[in-house]
């Protein structure tokens, strides 16, 4: 079952090749590589704070930058990546971003580290507007993005960053009843849908997160943005093309009465292992 001893990989890419080279050791165990996350320091400046991006965070907003690994063609299907990228190049690089928590739609959860069941609730009861769960404060956190309440979860950690769901208020009141049992933090926001503005403002109120990194897949990449909550893109550029019509990509699902692009002005380009680029951009507030 799941990736439980596996702290933070890149199970997508992991999946296919089990851990077999790049920055990984042949049994899976990533502990020397301690995710995009980084402890938070106690002096100095992080990479956000120093490269002067800002995002205006009067509102205690966490930074938010999506790292995310992906073909020449932006799809970001984990086998194919595993035959093009060397795996270590994406949680090395993720690293380098000193995050202090990472967030991961309910389909890459559901496929990497949450339980394979699915939860069914017996109350069937919608539990309407809740007030934030802080189980307990963490210097690193893991975060589910859940509409309904449909992960189930063994423990309250993964690879020792404390999870905390977050869900709308049509997840069911057992749902929630089930997190605090297992010690588990959430935020219920949005009526039908997360609103996930607010789920991150209460992010950075709540837990003190300042720098989430959003890890994917391509639909919540594509909510964030559309809710302009990214501010940076962190992306690895396989040396590989996709092509197959129907796998998310980077930046996925989102409204197509969109008119306009988004705008990104160019931070930096990096050569990394095996032929990957490494592209850092800012997005444009327009
Ligand atoms: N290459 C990489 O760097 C990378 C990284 C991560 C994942 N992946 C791959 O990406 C694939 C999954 O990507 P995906 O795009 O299908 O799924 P996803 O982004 O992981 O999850 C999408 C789901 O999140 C939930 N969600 C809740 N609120 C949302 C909102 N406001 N906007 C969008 N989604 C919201 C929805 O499910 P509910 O309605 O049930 O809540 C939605 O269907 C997997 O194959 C995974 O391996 C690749």
């Amino acid at each position: 079952m799941l990736t439980k001893q596996i702290p933070r990989v890149v199970p997508w890419v992991m999946q296919r090749v089990g851990g077999a080279s790049g920055g990984f050791n042949s049994s899976g165990d990533k502990s020397n590589i301690r995710r995009g996350l980084t402890r938070r320091k106690s002096s100095g400046k992080t990479d956000y704070e120093t490269d002067g991006l800002t995002n205006g965070r009067e509102d205690m907003r966490p930074f938010v930058t999506c790292h995310m690994l992906c073909s020449l063609d932006g799809r970001i299907d984990g086998t194919f990546l595993g035959e093009l990228a060397t795996m270590g190049g994406y949680e090395e690089t993720g690293a380098t971003l000193k995050g202090d928590a990472w967030v991961c739609g309910r389909t890459t959860m559901q496929r990497h580290f949450a339980e394979k069941r699915v939860f069914v609730s017996r109350t069937r009861h919608h539990a309407g507007p809740q007030p934030v769960h802080v189980a307990r404060r963490s210097k690193t956190y893991a975060i589910s993005v859940d509409t309904l309440g449909k992960l189930r979860w063994s423990r309250s950690d993964i690879g020792g960053d404390h999870l905390i769901c977050i869900v709308s208020e049509r997840a069911a009141d057992d749902y929630l009843e089930m997190l605090r049992k297992k010690g588990i933090s959430y935020i219920v926001s949005g009526r039908t849908s997360v609103d996930l503005a607010r789920a991150v403002r209460l992010l950075g109120k709540h837990f003190g997160i300042k720098h989430l990194l959003l890890e994917g897949g391509g639909n919540i990449n594509g909510g964030f943005l559309q809710a302009r909550l990214v501010d940076e893109v962190s992306l690895l550029l396989a040396p590989g093309i996709d092509g197959r019509r129907g796998i998310p990509t980077v930046f996925d699902g989102m409204n197509p009465a969109r008119i306009r692009p988004v705008r990104l002005k160019l931070k930096s380009v990096a050569k990394r292992v095996n032929g990957t680029i490494w592209i850092r951009y800012e997005v444009v507030r327009t």
